[in-house]
C-alpha cells in the first residue's frame, strides 16, 4: 500500500527500511531507496519497469559526503569542487569515477557514479535524516513523462512505491543537467536548467556536448519523455495553418504553445523557456487526461533554457517503439 504523507520521518524509516520513498527535488520527484542496499536499489528498477542496466544518480544531503561515493583525483577533484561550490544544492548533476561503497545495481555495473544535491528543502531533510546516498531516477513509470507533483507519482505508481512524501509542485519542471568529468573532457550528457555555458564558465574549460549523437547516456533513448499522445514540433507562424488542416476526424487535437490560439484544449505556457519547463510536464499528463490523441507543440523561444526544453520536447516527439 501507498502511503501519502508531509511527515519526512515516515520516508527517513522507509529508506532504513529499504523501502521505496517517493520524495520532491526542485527538478521531478525523486523514487528513492538506499543506494548502499542491493534489494532496495533492485526494487526501483521493478517498480518503474526500467531496464536493469540504467544507471541511476544518487542524492546527496550535502558536498561533504561526496569523498564516500566519489574517487577524485587532483582535477577532478578541483572542478567537483567549483562546480559544486557553484551550483549545489541545485539541478546540477555530476558523473565520476565511484567508490565501492554504493551497490552495483545503482549504477548498472559501471565505474562511475552519477551525484547531486537537490535544492528543495523536504529531500534535503530525507537525505539529512538518512545520513546516506539516496538513489533516485524520475519517480515514473519507464518511458513517460516525470512527475512534477506527489499526485503524478500516484497516478504512475500507486502500490508499487511504499511512501510518496508530497511537497508541493516542484519548481524547474524538467530533470537536472549531467555532466561527465570521466576522460580528457567534461562532457554534457543531457542538458538542464544549468546550462553547459555555465558549468564552462565554473571549471574555465570547455565542456563537449555528449547530449545528441551516439555518446548519449545510457538510457538516455531517442524515444522517452512521452506522453500517450503524438507530438508535433510546429513553428508559431505555421501554428494557425496547420491547425487548418487538422488530420484524423477521430483524433482530439490538443496544443501546447507560448501563444494563445482558437483551440480547445490548449495549454499556454510562457515565451520564456524556465516558466515553459515548469509547466510542460503537467501539461503533457494533462492532455493524456483529457484524451488528447495529437499535441501540436510550439517551443519556447526565449532564455538560457531553450536548448533543455528543446531536447526534451525532441524525444517526447520521435517516433516510437
Ligand atoms: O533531476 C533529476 O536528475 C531527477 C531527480 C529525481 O534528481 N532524476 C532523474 O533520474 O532524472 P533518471 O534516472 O530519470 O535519469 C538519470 C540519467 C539516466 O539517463 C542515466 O543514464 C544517467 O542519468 N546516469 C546516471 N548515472 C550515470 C553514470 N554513472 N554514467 C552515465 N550516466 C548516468
Ligand atoms: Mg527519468
Amino acid at each position: 500500500m501507498t502511503i501519502l504523507t508531509e511527515d519526512i520521518d515516515l520516508g527517513v524509516e522507509a529508506l532504513r527500511q529499504g523501502r521505496l520513498v517517493a520524495f520532491p527535488t526542485e527538478t521531478v520527484y525523486g523514487l528513492g531507496a538506499d543506494a548502499a542496499n542491493p534489494q532496495a536499489v533492485t526494487s526501483i528498477f521493478t517498480a518503474k519497469g526500467r531496464p536493469s542496466g540504467h544507471p541511476l544518480i544518487a542524492h546527496l544531503a550535502s558536498v561533504d559526503q561526496i569523498d564516500q561515493w566519489a574517487r577524485l583525483d587532483g582535477e577532478t577533484a578541483t572542478m567537483v569542487k567549483a562546480l559544486a561550490d557553484a551550483f549545489w544544492p541545485g539541478p546540477l548533476t555530476l558523473v565520476v569515477p565511484r567508490t565501492s561503497r554504493v551497490a552495483d545495481e545503482t549504477v548498472g555495473g559501471r565505474a562511475t557514479i552519477g551525484l547531486r544535491v537537490p535544492d528543495h528543502p523536504v529531500a534535503l531533510q530525507l537525505l539529512a535524516g538518512f545520513g546516506s546516498a539516496v538513489a533516485a531516477p524520475s519517480a515514473n513509470r519507464f518511458g513517460r513523462v516525470s512527475p512534477t507533483t506527489a499526485a503524478h507519482v500516484v497516478e504512475d505508481l500507486d502500490g508499487l512505491v511504499d511512501v510518496v512524501i508530497d511537497g508541493g509542485s516542484t519548481a524547474v519542471g524538467i530533470e537536472s543537467t549531467i555532466v561527465e568529468l570521466v576522460g580528457p573532457n567534461p562532457t554534457l550528457l543531457r542538458p538542464g536548467a544549468v546550462s553547459s555555458a555555465e558549468v564552462a564558465e565554473a571549471i574555465g574549460r570547455d565542456v563537449a556536448d555528449g547530449a545528441t549523437g551516439e555518446s548519449r547516456a545510457p538510457g538516455m533513448l531517442q524515444s522517452h519523455y512521452a506522453p500517450k499522445a503524438t507530438i508535433e514540433l510546429v513553428e508559431a507562424a505555421t501554428l494557425a495553418d496547420r491547425l487548418a488542416s487538422s488530420p484524423q476526424p477521430d483524433t482530439v487535437v490538443g496544443v501546447i504553445a507560448p501563444l494563445r490560439v482558437d483551440q480547445q484544449p490548449a495549454w499556454h505556457l510562457p515565451a520564456d523557456a524556465a516558466g515553459y519547463a515548469a509547466r510542460l510536464y503537467e501539461s503533457l499528463r494533462e492532455a493524456d487526461r483529457m484524451g488528447v490523441g495529437h499535441l501540436l507543440v510550439v517551443p519556447p523561444s526565449e532564455g538560457a533554457m531553450v536548448a533543455a526544453v528543446l531536447d526534451r520536447l525532441t524525444k517526447a516527439a520521435a517516433p516510437r517503439s
